[in-house]
């Protein structure tokens, strides 16, 4: 069998999302709502693996860095100083031919001449910026005193916290201030299932520093960012690191790395990573009239930090995540012939569900509750899941196409019916090499805590 095209994989890996419940459009009944998306109960619990395992190595397991939670509403005159209500925009051109709004980027050329990559249409507009800010209202009157946008990145919450967050934590440069939330853009044109969507969420630490060590730490975070990805199960060479060009690079960025990857619909960013040097903070200095310098004590100097920012899309991420899982290959059916099998390679710790309990059959009350006491003994611990329908061949499947990557069988041996010194044992499955091991149910918490670590 030839190896299916991307656009295939994609399609499978779409159709699976929603199968197993991953993801879900938006508002599917009515329709759906372009560029947003539902997570399902197992996408749910993929994306809060992630979020924690980031969470957790970036401020918890560090001395330099420190947590917050920003408001979504965001003041006009913050983005007003960031440069957002100015600049934010792309710019989008109409096709007059099928009225579609396009990305100027998104023009395919064909002999020199633009054409629109729906309709091959090439009665186009000219270009205009379009700015993908969400505006709202906030109170009861709706006119230019009561707007306010839904944030498009979540950094400039923490620039405007800078000095609160420096006085409460009293850290000293370099520290590091992390946020995970929501973000809002109004991409002209959402696409690639969830990788552009207008609703999503960002991993972002804003790094703050000294001016001098603003380019060592820019390599530093690129290092760590990678190590990071390599540890949750993307491999180093499916990762490319960008250096983005002078004349591609934000005004006031002085190094600017993207992290991409290989989706199956194109190498694209995952991550950026730059070096931000102190013109946000003296944005938001000149624009507040309130000082956000930092007063270095044994240099006796009062000066404003530069930063270093990986801003990291948790969304893509998820995407990355299970393009990277999904996999087919032959297993053996119930009868011992071989049929394909649809396999999440996840790794063990972003796994949804880690461990699958079986009790061999289900109208034997000591096998189930044999099993039900195992589950009980692992939940605290980890996510568990109890199947007890269908053959047992069948609910391996089940588990293996969700990424599971453990399975214990609960069978009569458990019960010490043929052999009394395998009482209280269990069959436990690798959903990778589908070896089985018979292991004591005692042993299992600690296992399972080596395994998952
Ligand atoms: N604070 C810097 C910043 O927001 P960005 O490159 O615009 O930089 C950072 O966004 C990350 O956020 C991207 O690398 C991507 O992972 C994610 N992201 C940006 N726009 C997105 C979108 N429309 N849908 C999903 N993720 C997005």
């Amino acid at each position: 069998m030839s190896a299916p095209s991307d656009t295939q994989r994609m399609e499978k890996i779409v159709s699976l999302c929603k199968r197993r419940g991953f993801i879900f459009q938006s508002s599917e009944i009515y329709g759906g709502l372009n560029g947003a998306w539902d997570y399902g109960p197992l996408g749910v619990e993929l994306k809060r693996n992630l979020k924690n395992h980031w969470w957790h190595v970036t401020v918890h397991e560090r001395d330099d860095v420190v947590g917050m939670d920003g408001s979504i509403l965001t003041h006009p005159s913050v983005l007003r100083a960031s440069g957002h209500v100015e600049g934010f925009s792309d710019p989008m051109i109409d096709c007059r031919t099928c009225k579609a709004h396009l990305r100027a980027d998104q023009l395919v050329e064909k002999k020199g001449v633009k054409q629109c990559p729906n309709c091959g249409g090439k009665d186009l507009t000219a270009p205009r910026q379009f700015n993908l800010m969400f505006e709202t209202h906030v109170g009861a009157a709706t006119d230019e005193s009561s707007i306010a946008y839904l944030r498009p990145e979540t950094a400039q919450s923490i620039f405007v916290q800078f000095k609160n967050i420096l006085e409460v934590s009293r850290k000293k440069l370099p520290f590091g201030i992390a946020q995970i939330g929501k973000a809002f853009r109004n991409e002209i044109n959402p696409r690639n299932f969830t990788f552009r969507s207008r609703e999503f969420e960002q991993m972002e630490l804003e790094y703050f520093c000294r001016p001098e060590q603003g380019m060592e730490l820019l390599e530093y975070w690129k290092e760590e960012r990678l190590k990071f990805y390599e540890n949750i199960g993307i491999p180093r060479s499916k990762l490319h690191v960008l250096t983005v060009p002078d004349e591609e690079r934000a005004f006031y960025s002085k190094g600017t790395y993207d992290i991409d990857y290989d989706f199956p619909f194109g190498r694209q960013e995952l991550e950026g990573v730059a070096y931000r040097t102190d013109y946000d903070l003296s944005q938001h200095q000149k624009a507040s009239g309130k000082s956000l310098e930092y007063f270095d004590e044994e240099a006796k100097q009062r000066f404003v930090p530069h930063v270093v920012e990986p801003s990291a899309g948790v969304d893509r991420t998820v995407l990355a995540l299970i393009c990277e899982a999904y996999s087919e290959d032959q297993a053996p059916d119930e009868k011992g012939k071989m049929e394909m099998r649809v396999v999440l390679r996840f790794h063990p710790r972003m796994a949804p569900v880690k461990c699958g309990v079986f009790p061999l059959l289900k109208n034997n009350p000591q096998l189930v509750a044999k099993a039900k006491e195992i589950v009980g003994l692992l939940r605290p611990y980890m996510t568990v899941f109890y199947d007890e329908s269908g053959a047992i061949g069948r609910r391996y499947r089940r588990q293996d196409e969700i990424g599971t990557p453990f399975g214990i069988t609960v069978d009569f041996e458990t019960l010490g019916e043929k052999d009394p010194a395998l009482r209280d044992t269990v069959t436990l499955r690798d959903r990778d090499s589908m070896k089985q091991e018979r292991v004591a149910i005692k042993d299992l918490p600690e296992i399972f805590r080596e395994r998952l670590a």
